[in-house]
């Protein structure tokens, strides 16, 4: 395996956290490496500078999602951390339902790795409104900036172990077996999510309407503080007053940083 100098760690993290928000400590060296051996071994770069410079200079748009694929850690499951989803149901989705006046429900799963927060959230919605759901516009925006997990999502096919958080009236009404190891999600709930590519790192957030709800769960722990208050700012001022935004159970929000109020461990509000 090819070794990594101070100086090309620092070239490639530098790189990595200005552009993409994750902050990578010198601790992280040995996985950073670890990741990249394969890309590295297979397109035959004698270097870690070598491989940079085909970052930097790549035109073709692959060398950086290959990058992206690599350095992002996307772990995920159905029901995860569920008393967030119990809080979701509720609280927010009464809330939602009753004060919304054109029966439009914005929710965005920011973050959303391969697709499993933002289709327990639709499984939750139609869950809630029942038969009155086809009144409702309650599309989750779902974004990342890993394609290959975004791809994922997209099958909605799941390992029959990965669903097996969900409770059993669920995986009757909303999962059809495929084989058997893989279930696949019906199109229902495949269709209430809307996948994008997004970088949260992009300056502009081109979003028309303001949110409900925003989940941004485990996605900030990889950024510095520096990085994780200018975002929740920007999700300050794109949620409604009255909307939520969720973060990580091992995140949390200092008072001083966000105009957000603490609702419990991980949950906060904009006020009314
Ligand atoms: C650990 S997963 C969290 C998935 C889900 N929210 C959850 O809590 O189970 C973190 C996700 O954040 C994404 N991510 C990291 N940096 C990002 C960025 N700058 N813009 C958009 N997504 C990013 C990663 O690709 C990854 O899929």
């Amino acid at each position: 395996m090819l070794t990594i100098s101070d100086k090309e760690f620092k070239q490639l993290t530098e790189y990595i956290k200005a552009n993409y928000g994750i902050y990578l400590k010198a601790e992280k060296k040995a996985l950073l490496t670890g990741r990249l051996s394969n890309v590295l071994t297979e397109q035959k770069f004698m270097s870690f500078s070598d491989y940079f410079n085909y970052i930097i200079t790549d035109k073709t748009g692959n060398a950086v999602i290959t990058l992206i694929d690599k350095i992002t850690t996307n772990h995920t499951f159905f029901m995860r951390e569920e008393d967030h989803f119990n809080f979701f149901r509720a609280k927010v989705l009464p809330y939602l339902a009753t004060t919304s006046k054109d029966k439009d429900l914005r929710i965005w799963s920011a973050g959303c790795s391969s697709g499993e927060e933002p289709y327990t959230l639709a499984m939750i919605i139609d869950d809630y409104f029942g038969m009155d759901k086809k009144w409702w516009d309650a599309k989750i925006l779902a974004t990342d900036i890993s394609s290959k997990v975004l791809d994922i999502a997209l099958k909605g096919v799941y390992n029959n172990e990965g669903i097996a958080t969900i409770p059993a009236s669920w995986k009757n009404s909303y999962f059809e077996k495929s084989n058997k190891e893989k279930s696949v999600l019906t199109n229902k709930i495949r269709n209430e999510v809307i996948y994008r590519k997004f970088n949260l790192m992009n300056e502009v957030f081109p979003f028309k309407r303001k949110f409900h709800t925003i989940f941004c769960r485990n996605v900030m722990i990889y950024f510095d503080n520096e990085t994780k208050i200018k975002l929740v700012k920007k999700f300050y001022d794109l949620t409604e007053p009255g909307g939520y935004l969720f973060i990580g159970h091992s995140e949390s929000l200092n008072r001083n940083d966000t105009q957000y109020k603490y609702v419990m461990p991980a949950v906060y509000r904009k006020e009314t």
